[in-house]
């Protein structure tokens, strides 16, 4: 299976990823998390994303696109792959098509997560993340057992850089005018599904289960 989850900030992609990785014995691969790895050990990639995200804009093509394909390359994401936040662009959507393409294993489905602003930006000023070991919890819907620190690993919970109001509605901004024309793209090659996202993360991941089981034609 090789999916796609295309949705604005904080529609649950990297929630519903680390589910559906965990359902299906996936490789998740999120272009956001590999930044923000090359940000935390200063690589010049990491340098070089940085100022783009802390604007909340996207990263150039070129950048992404490279990265990206060459963790795609990598053994574990041959037996099938979600790739979280990949492609968003037109561009993004055509290299990726290209490169599966040559390699014989072309997309199963892009799940199109939706969900409207102010769901998003309530999610998205509430979210902490753990540094250590990445866990994500929630202010108002998913707190932490003890305030501000990790249920898992006990360390301290931080904000992400780029989750305060304004940055989350820029973000918002910039994803309806760059990444909504893959709607279409996705929906004209056959592959988009829906998926009302404005739910609690148990329900989405239901509809998204039942959105894959009916898939037809997924190859092996
Ligand atoms: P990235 O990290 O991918 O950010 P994003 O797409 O803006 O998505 P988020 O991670 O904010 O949201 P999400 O949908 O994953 O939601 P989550 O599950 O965490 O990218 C960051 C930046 O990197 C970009 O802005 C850009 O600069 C750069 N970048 C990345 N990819 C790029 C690309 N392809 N091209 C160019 N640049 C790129 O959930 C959010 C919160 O809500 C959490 O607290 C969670 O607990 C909570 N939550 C989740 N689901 C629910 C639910 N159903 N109900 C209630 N709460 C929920």
């Amino acid at each position: 299976m090789r999916i796609v989850l295309l949705g604005p900030p904080g529609a649950g992609k990297g929630t519903q990823a680390k589910r559906l990785a965990e359902r299906y014995g996936l490789a998740i691969i999120g272009s956001g998390d590999i930044f923000r790895e090359h940000v935390a050990q200063a690589t010049e990639l990491g340098l070089a994303a940085k100022e783009y995200m802390d604007r909340g804009e996207y990263v150039p093509d070129q950048i992404t696109v490279k990265m990206v394909l060459e963790r795609l390359g990598r053994p574990d994401a041959r037996d099938g792959f979600i790739l979280d936040g990949f492609p968003r662009t037109v561009p993004q959507a055509q290299a990726l098509e290209r490169s599966l393409a040559s390699s014989g294993r072309p997309l199963s489905a892009v799940l199109n997560f939706k969900i409207g602003d102010e769901v998003a930006v309530k999610r998205l000023t509430g979210r902490l993340v753990c540094p250590n070991c990445k866990a994500v919890y929630n202010l108002n819907f998913k707190p932490p057992r003890v305030e501000g620190i990790c249920n898992v690993c006990g360390s301290k919970l931080s904000l992400r850089t780029d989750d305060d109001e304004e940055t989350v509605r820029r973000r918002l901004d910039v994803y309806r005018t760059q990444t909504q024309p893959l709607v279409l793209y996705f929906w004209e090659r056959g592959l988009l599904i829906d998926i009302d996202a404005d739910a609690p993360e148990e329900v989405v991941f239901d509809r998204t289960v039942q959105a894959i089981s009916d898939l037809e034609d997924i190859e092996p």
